[in-house]
């Protein structure tokens, strides 16, 4: 392995050697690739984003009295500015809301696939699944739920102290006078070139007149988008999804070729759910539902994984590692065929997530040997009942906590902004399966349960996650990644809870992934060589390979909120007060 920082080589040995008798049992130690994240300890509240000028936003509404809940909705508002890529009101997301003195709650902002989508949208003229229609074009537009989701959120669990056009006063400011292009900005629109300049509207936003992208040194100024901001916080929601700016986005994408109309922007509403619920050696998890699947197979990753004594295992470098694989296989085989939109489909979330079906599943696993996952099948839960996305973290000094990931799909969506709104839109129809069991842009396949449909809502992986211990937050968590996601945060809550590492090791680790299909491991660079080769000799296929996940966490400790920003993406910061 070449070294290139030593330093950092022994920063990290140091911070992997501290609590070596806890840790061992799943987690790899450090990787070279990543730098460690540190701690950040306060008393009063924290935020932890992906983005510098968010995450200060969002300390100043709890600083000015604000909640939780009114925090986040900021830094939701501000991160549509400042964190183009994945930052956004033209995209969706999942909410989940931890309340000090009452039930917790999540808000469904997903977006939904207009009205004139049906099952063979996105297929070619031979059948085929085309990924031009759904990851390139206006017609893999889904309608965004952002702006309802912020707004729901904020009018039923906010302090109720500050104002919609509070919450969003500092995102218009940094909209209208600019921002620097730097940090992730700055490293990840060069990627995104031809996807945007593609759209004349993105082309006026991310472009310099000379017609050269922005680069470090420029500023990012979006006047359309603070109107756009300025007409939400004005006149709410529906100044969104009614009247000119509604009219505008449902114009500019059928001059595309989009179908979303004028009224599927006006029948959008954001949905309060109840989260799914499950525990975890003595803590409870508290996650989100479908239509995402990241809450469902997270408790049945989880829920498997704890009929096992792994600290036991601690002396047999890939023990543990090789049962959590295997967990993480079965549980992507029942994603593709049992998960969907619970208002189309019915999901068995109860069978999926009970105790009694990863006692069946764990029965399945030779504790010695690689099943491959061609021989997996999605198993028989009990009987149906009726790269690029972002997380932030925020808990206020009550203990009310918000666990919020949110996206546009790709990296700067399908890359189009919506001429004269400034709106940076998604290609999140990209979710559904367009073909029964052909690979979507993570690889991940689908059956029935998500075929693409009118009104209907793609799929997610996001998993938004609040971990309490005896009624109290403990963690809270989430991850961009796709496909990653949820496998991103079942390790940093085993990496915790089984490995004893604190929240700045767990976040740093390097980690593993398997999603049934294809039948490989990828390990992030950085994964000991020794446990590479167990689980290499338990039959495992092992790829190394990047792992674009950023799980921008917070955790309570004795000592106060430890905000824990993850490294792996440049300029994700964790403020605290
Ligand atoms: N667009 C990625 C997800 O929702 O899982």
């Amino acid at each position: 392995m070449a070294v290139k920082h030593p330093m950092r080589l022994l920063v990290c040995v140091l911070a992997a050697l501290a609590p070596a008798a806890a840790i061992g049992q799943l987690a790899p130690r450090f990787s070279p690739e990543v730098p460690p994240a540190q701690a950040v300890i306060a008393r009063n509240g924290m935020v932890v984003s992906q983005e510098t000028r968010a995450t200060r936003v969002g300390v100043e509404i709890l600083q000015k009295g604000g909640n939780a809940v009114d925090a986040a909705v900021a830094v939701g508002f501000a991160m549509a500015v400042t964190y183009p890529r994945a930052g956004n009101i033209g995209g969706g997301g999942f909410m989940v809301i931890h309340r000090a003195n009452a039930e917790p709650v999540t808000i469904d902002y997903r977006e939904t696939a207009p009205r004139a989508i049906t099952r063979d949208s996105f297929l070619d003229a031979n059948g085929n699944a085309d990924p031009a229609k759904s990851e390139d074009s206006a017609l893999g537009v889904g309608v965004p739920g952002t702006v309802a989701g912020l707004a729901l959120a904020y009018e039923k669990f906010g302090s109720g102290k500050l104002t919609l056009a509070e919450l969003i006063a500092p995102a218009i400011a940094l909209a209208r006078d600019g921002i620097p292009v730097e940090d992730d900005t700055a490293a990840s629109l060069p990627d995104a070139e031809t996807r945007l300049a593609r759209w004349s509207g993105s082309r006026k936003i991310f472009f310099k007149q000379d017609g050269r992208l922005l680069g470090p040194g420029d500023r990012l100024v979006q006047t359309d988008l603070a109107n756009t901001l300025d007409a939400i916080a004005q006149g709410g929601p529906r100044a969104f999804y009614e009247g000119l700016i509604a009219e505008k986005l449902a114009a500019a994408l059928q001059a595309e070729g989009g179908v979303m109309t004028a009224d599927d922007l006006k029948s959008y509403r954001a949905v309060e759910r109840a989260p799914v619920r499950g525990t975890y050696r003595g803590y409870d998890i508290v996650s989100m539902p479908p239509p995402s699947s990241g809450g469902v197979h997270l408790i049945e990753m989880l829920n498997i994984l704890e009929g096992y004594d792994l600290k036991a295992m601690a002396g047999d470098p890939g023990a543990g590692t090789h049962l959590m694989l295997e967990a993480m296989k079965r549980a992507y085989a029942d994603r593709a065929i049992f998960l969907g939109d619970p208002d189309s489909v019915t999901v068995p979330v109860a069978g999926l997530t009970s105790k009694s079906y990863a006692a069946a599943l764990r029965a399945q696993i030779d504790p010695a040997r690689a099943r491959p996952s061609a021989d997996i099948r999605a198993g028989e839960p009990a009987p149906r009942e009726g790269d690029n996305t972002t997380h932030y973290s925020v808990i206020d000094r009550d203990g009310n906590a918000v666990s919020n990931t949110y996206t546009l799909n790709f990296s700067y969506g399908v890359g189009m902004v919506a001429d004269g709104t400034g709106i940076l839109l998604n290609n999140e129809l990209d979710d559904f399966a367009a073909k029964p069991m052909t690979p979507n842009a993570y690889g991940l396949v689908g059956a029935e349960a998500n075929a693409p449909g009118p009104g209907k809502k793609p799929l997610s992986s996001m998993t938004p996650t609040i971990v309490l211990k005896d009624g109290k937050p403990f963690l809270i968590t989430g991850s961009p990644g796709g496909s990653r996601i949820i496998t991103t945060v079942l390790q940093i809550i085993t990496n915790v809870i089984d490995d004893g590492m604190t929240l700045a090791q767990s976040v740093t680790a390097p980690r593993l992934h398997h999603q049934w299909l294809p039948d490989q491991v990828i390990a992030e660079p950085g994964v000991a060589s020794d446990l590479i080769i167990a689980l290499q000799a338990r039959g495992h296929r092992v790829r190394i390979g990047r792992n674009a996940t950023s799980a921008n966490s917070i955790a309570v400790t004795a000592d106060g909120y430890a905000g824990v920003a993850d490294t792996r993406t440049r300029g994700a910061l964790a403020v605290g007060y």
